[in-house]
């Protein structure tokens, strides 16, 4: 089949490129020139385990193309896939300008019948708007064409999000027309081998049952955070009950470990998004208002923790953190808790040294000023480390903001000799407390028996 794809972020990037892998020709388009420059030149503007390779060979094969033509690639696809970003809006609001953009275009030069997939995040109604759009373009070039707009949600999570696509439990495809129904068997039929898993609804369904998955998945992480907060008042180790209900498979093990707040470009913005919409229709959600004011609360948690631990006066400390981006598998920093943490940290006058496996770039360029010396006497407020040694050489403590494979197995001993004041803030629940304090250090967890 041929497939054109708008977007190379992380959904329109991994789509492509797995859809080219199983014979499908793709073509992925992006208004960004410089980005596709760089795709052009084998370079991958994110990192995502197995994407760099998969292009390649998939470009090398010639089935992979990228493009900053939009008129190319619009006459190019059969199937037109939406999957550019839905970034909140300063109401919370999904703003769709770059999806209703698309449209335009694809209504501006289409000269025969499509399929128009919107794999994007969108609120219930979008496929309508889209279709539209196109609908009012085609007026405008007095033609009539054939055209279907589908919803097609996307359920990757970064870090993992090759696996995802291509086995993930459900391909999930909102509308009623015969012929997309067939189209979209044919375009999934190498990923839908062993067991049906396309599931066909409505497309409105479609739409909501993508926020819905992200808004309860938030829901149960800001839920078991705040059994964090209370488990560490009642002197209770959240870690012990997290088994004790995880064992039960109406609640099961997943998304209930608790840390220092969810981040990342999802759950953040479709909660405020599934809120907004909410409200719009007089049906406010304090659900999930809640979960939102929780994870807010739970990424400042850290600082507190230090605040507690040096008698509120951080001032002139350094604090190492091991892990910037937002989850391990991935270099995105956005709405990551350890930016929190960091910029109250400097705020409130201390210094950081930081290493992250894969976000230092990142971090280097949100965080350029504060990798300046502020004169000649004075250190940076941030250093970037390039190993977790570094991060703790001569540092007063340690936090870890991330749960990176890598910080797992650490010599206590040989910590407690690197950190002035001894004291460990595990933001992620990497270790046991009585091992952490066998080795003299003051150890902090979330929702775990504090040392103070
Ligand atoms: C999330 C969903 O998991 C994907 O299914 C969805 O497709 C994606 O959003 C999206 O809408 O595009 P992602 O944001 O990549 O994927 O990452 P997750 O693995 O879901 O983690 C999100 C955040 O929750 C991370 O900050 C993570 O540390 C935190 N988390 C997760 C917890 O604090 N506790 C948990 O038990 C699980």
């Amino acid at each position: 089949m041929k497939i054109t794809v708008f977007g190379s972020g992380y959904v329109g990037l991994v789509a492509a490129a797995c859809l080219a892998d199983v014979g499908h020709q793709v073509i992925c388009m992006d208004v960004d020139a410089e980005r596709i420059t760089a795709l052009l030149n084998g370079q991958t503007p994110i990192f995502e385990p197995g994407l760099q390779e998969l292009i390649a060979s998939n470009r090398a094969a010639g089935r992979l193309l990228f493009s900053h033509d939009i008129e190319q690639a619009v006459h190019f696809g059969t199937l037109q896939f939406i999957a550019v970003g839905t970034p909140s809006d300063e109401d919370g609001s999904a703003d769709l300008q770059y999806v209703l953009q698309v449209a335009q275009n694809i209504g501006r030069y289409m000269c025969e019948p499509k399929v128009i997939v919107n794999k994007s995040t969108v609120p219930v109604g979008t496929a309508d708007k889209v279709s539209a759009i196109i609908a009012g373009q085609l007026e405008h070039r007095d033609m009539a064409l054939n055209y279907e707009v589908c919803s097609n949600p996307e359920f990757m999570k970064e870090g993992a999000a090759i696996e995802d696509f291509t086995r993930g439990p459900r391909i999930i495809v909102g509308t009623d027309s015969e012929w997309v129904m067939s189209t979209m068997r044919e375009c999934y039929g190498p990923y839908n081998r062993n067991h049906d898993k396309l599931m066909f609804m409505g497309v409105r369904a479609a739409e909501l049952t993508k926020y819905a998955a992200n808004a309860m998945l938030a829901t149960k992480i800001s839920f078991m955070n705040e059994m964090a907060s209370l488990a560490e008042h009642l002197q209770v180790d959240i870690e012990e009950v997290r088994q004790g209900i995880g064992c039960d498979p109406r609640i099961g093990y997943h998304f209930i470990y608790p840390g220092c707040g969810y981040g990342g470009s999802c759950f953040p913005k479709d909660v405020r998004a599934l809120c907004h919409t909410a409200e719009q229709l007089s049906q406010p959600s304090q659900l999930l208002r809640a979960v939102e004011a929780v994870n807010e609360r739970q990424k400042t948690v850290l600082f507190s923790k230090l605040h507690q631990a040096f008698n509120g006066d951080l001032a002139g400390k350094t604090i190492a953190v091991w892990g910037l981006a937002f989850k391990p598998g991935t270099d995105d920093m956005r709405e990551a808790p350890s930016r929190v943490l960091m910029e109250a940290l400097w705020q409130a006058g201390a210094r950081v040294q930081a290493y992250d496996p894969k976000a230092m770039e990142e971090c280097r360029r949100l965080y350029a000023d504060q990798l300046q010396a502020s004169n000649l006497n004075n250190d940076a407020e941030l250093l970037l480390c390039i190993s977790k040694e570094e991060a703790v050489y001569e540092a007063d403590a340690l936090v870890i903001c991330t749960e990176w494979k890598e910080f797992r197995a650490v010599d206590f001993y040989w910590l407690k000799l690197q950190l002035r004041a001894a004291i460990l803030v595990d933001g992620r629940n990497l270790y046991e407390p009585d091992t952490v304090r066998h080795a003299r250090l003051i150890y902090f967890g979330v929702g775990r028996t504090t040392d103070l």
